[in-house]
C-alpha cells in the first residue's frame, strides 16, 4: 500500500486508475482505525478495482470545547489496519495541504440539521460537509463508503452529494460491534477500563428500547441507571432509535433500526 501526503498526488493517481479502466472507493476517515473501518475498507475492496483510505483529523468538524486535540492518532497502526483490509493508498494530508491559508472562507452549509448531532454541535455538520466535499473533488468518480454508526453524518453525505452533483455513489454500510454491544468508535480507546465497561449502556439502552411504547423514555431510564454515563439525547426519527451519551468524559453515538 502507498501513503500519499498531497491532494494533487491523490487526484493524479486516481485519475490515473480511471484512465486505465479501474474502478475506485473511497473510505473517508479521522484515522485510529479500528473493525468497523476495516468493514468499510474489505466491502470496498470487494466492490471496486482500487480502494483508497483517507486518514485526516478534520478541525473544521470539531467545536472549540471538543476533543480535536486529544483525538487519537496512530498512522502506523492505521497503514497495516488499511493494508491488511485491502487498500492500495492511503491518503493522509497535513492540516495545511488540506486548508492552505488557514479556515477556509468557502465552506459548504448543511440546512436542516439542527437536531441530534447537528443540535448538541453546532457548526459540526457544515464542517463534515466542507472536508467531504474537497476529498469528493480531490476523489473524482468513485463508490465512497461511509459507516451507519454516524447515521446523520450519512443522510448529509448522500444529500451533500446530490445537491452538489457529485459524481459519487454513496454506500452507507452496517455498524460493526464488540462482542458486548458497543459501536466501535475510534474514541472507544479514549475510554478507561471502567468506562469501557460502562459504554455498553448506549446499546443496552438500545436494544431495551426496541418495540417499546415509549422508547425513548426507556432509553433514557436504561442511561439513568448507569453512574458514569449522562444522556445527551435519546430520540426516535423514522424508523431508528438514536442516542448520545457521555460516559466520564467521552461522548459516544449510536443507533438502531427498529422494525415499525
Ligand atoms: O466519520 C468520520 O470519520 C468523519 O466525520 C469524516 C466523514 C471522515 C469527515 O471528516
Amino acid at each position: 500500500m502507498r501513503v500519499l501526503d498531497r491532494g494533487d498526488q491523490l487526484r493524479k493517481e486516481l485519475d490515473a486508475a480511471r484512465a486505465a479502466g479501474r474502478t475506485v472507493g473511497l473510505v473517508p476517515t479521522m484515522g485510529a482505525l479500528h473493525q468497523g473501518h476495516a468493514s468499510l475498507i474489505r466491502r470496498s475492496a470487494r466492490e471496486c478495482d482500487l480502494t483508497a483510505v483517507t486518514v485526516f483529523v478534520n478541525p473544521l468538524q470539531f467545536g472549540p470545547s471538543e476533543d480535536l486535540d486529544s483525538y487519537p492518532a496512530d498512522l502506523a497502526s492505521d497503514i497495516s489496519v488499511a493494508t491488511a483490509a485491502g487498500a492500495a493508498l492511503l491518503f493522509a494530508p497535513p492540516v495545511d495541504d488540506m486548508y492552505p491559508g488557514g479556515r477556509p472562507g468557502v465552506t459548504v452549509h448543511v440546512a436542516g440539521v439542527d437536531m441530534l448531532e447537528g443540535a448538541s454541535r453546532p457548526g459540526h455538520f457544515d464542517g463534515v460537509a466542507t472536508v467531504v466535499a474537497k476529498l469528493f473533488n480531490l476523489a473524482g468518480p468513485c463508490r465512497a463508503y461511509f459507516g451507519e454508526k454516524d447515521w446523520q453524518q450519512l443522510g448529509v453525505v448522500r444529500r451533500l452529494a446530490v445537491d452538489l452533483s457529485f459524481p459519487v455513489e454513496v454506500v452507507g454500510c452496517p455498524t460493526v460491534r464488540e462482542p458486548d454491544g458497543l459501536a466501535c468508535s475510534s474514541r472507544n480507546g479514549k475510554l478507561s477500563p471502567t468506562e469501557r465497561e460502562a459504554a455498553t449502556v448506549l446499546y443496552r439502552a438500545l436494544t431495551a428500547a426496541a418495540g417499546e411504547p415509549d422508547p425513548r423514555r426507556r432509553m433514557a431510564e436504561v442511561v439513568a441507571g448507569e453512574p458514569l454515563a449522562t444522556l445527551d439525547y435519546a430520540e426516535v426519527v423514522e424508523d431508528r432509535l438514536l442516542i448520545a451519551a457521555r460516559i466520564g468524559g467521552v461522548r459516544l453515538i449510536d443507533n438502531m433500526r427498529v422494525g415499525v
